[in-house]
């Protein structure tokens, strides 16, 4: 059982909903190409899948989490799949986008996931990822950033995604909208896009 089982029936309403989903859709789809499908690569719930379908993209998530999976695929019917983020049931070079929302500092090791996302980007296919995760929560908070060794760390993302083919094209940010409690603000999360060479 994965532990985001136990979390899914709670999982949209304490990860700020619908609002949260629709700022962080917003921020990728400006940073994602017209045209072909995108993957969501640990789409959880599909909450922020939805919202880019809803601002026209062709979306199809997969997850290890059978508990997710299923609030997923009442939103994308039919467009859902189990897969692991380091084997994507995907052919080489046949993606004209990938995004991965809050799913890469989770990681221990983020190079396994990246060589399968240059894998099956097709060349001038964009990959885009939030960044600084974990950071970006302790700044709403006033707590200090660290040199923090997340997967998503901006300069370790910039250096692993290089050294995979991806290479930094454009940068963005959204607001974590109604995750502010008490003194805490709504953080503010980077999204980078990187292109396949
Ligand atoms: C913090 S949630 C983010 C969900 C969604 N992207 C969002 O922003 O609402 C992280 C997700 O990553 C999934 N996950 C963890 N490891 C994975 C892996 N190796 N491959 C695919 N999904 C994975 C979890 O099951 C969980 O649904």
């Amino acid at each position: 059982m994965s532990t985001y089982d136990r979390h899914a029936a709670d999982y949209d309403a304490t990860r700020g909903g619908a609002p949260r989903a629709s700022a962080a859709a917003e921020a990728i789809s400006s940073l994602l190409p017209q045209g072909g499908t995108v993957l969501d690569l640990a789409t959880g719930t599909g909450i922020v899948a939805a919202e880019l379908r809803r601002l026209g993209h062709s979306v199809v998530g997969v997850d290890v989490s059978d508990g997710m999976l299923r609030h997923a695929a009442n939103r994308l019917p039919g467009s859902v799949a189990r897969a692991d983020a380091e084997a994507i049931p995907l052919h080489t070079a046949s993606a004209a986008a990938v995004v991965a929302i809050w799913f890469l500092h989770l990681l221990d090791d983020a190079t396994p996931v990246l060589n399968e996302v240059a894998r099956v980007l097709a060349p001038g296919g964009v990959f885009v990822t939030t960044a600084d995760k974990r950071a970006a929560s302790r700044l709403s908070w006033g707590a200090s950033v660290d040199d923090g060794t997340e997967a998503d760390r901006p300069a370790l993302l910039v250096r692993d995604c290089a050294a995979v083919g991806l290479d930094l094209a454009a940068a963005t940010t959204f607001v974590g909208v109604g995750q502010a409690t008490g003194a805490r603000q709504d953080p503010v999360y980077p999204v980078l896009a990187f292109r396949r060479t």
